[in-house]
């Protein structure tokens, strides 16, 4: 009787181990995904910047498109935030600086500012 008894709990165990086990690899699967994710959207922010100041924050200089990438993040935020709130005028940066929020700026000063 009681080793029946055990027997059925050790079976519980395990399943509740191999269910467990299961999860955390889910888990840890959906946690390299979320990097990934992040990893893309950072860099995707960053690569609208690219249509003009072209890929990297090199620029176009020759056709009116200012280098970017000889900024720092620090200064890149602070220009995008100037442009934002209208305290450093533009052509087409004021309006292109509202449409993202403080949060997205930093990831887009950290990816392309000068390490
Ligand atoms: C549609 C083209 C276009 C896009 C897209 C664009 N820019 Fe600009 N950027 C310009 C132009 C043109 C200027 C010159 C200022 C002006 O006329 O607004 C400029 C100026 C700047 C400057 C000031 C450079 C300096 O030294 O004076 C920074 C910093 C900058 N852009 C950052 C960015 C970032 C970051 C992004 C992406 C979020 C971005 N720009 C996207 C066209 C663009």
């Amino acid at each position: 009787m009681e080793s029946i008894q055990m027997h059925i709990n050790l079976r519980k165990l395990s399943l509740g181990l191999a269910v467990f086990l299961g999860l955390s690899q889910v888990s840890m699967f959906a946690a390299a995904q979320n990097a990934d994710a992040t990893k893309l959207y950072h860099r995707s922010l960053a690569a609208t910047c690219a249509n003009c100041h072209g890929t990297d924050g090199k620029g176009v200089p020759e056709a009116g498109m200012p280098l970017i990438n000889n900024l720092t993040s620090q200064q890149l935020l602070d220009t995008m935030k100037a442009y934002k709130s209208g305290a450093r005028e533009g052509t087409i940066m004021p309006q292109l600086a509202k449409g993202y929020s403080d949060e997205q700026l930093q990831i887009i000063a950290n990816q392309l500012g000068k390490k």
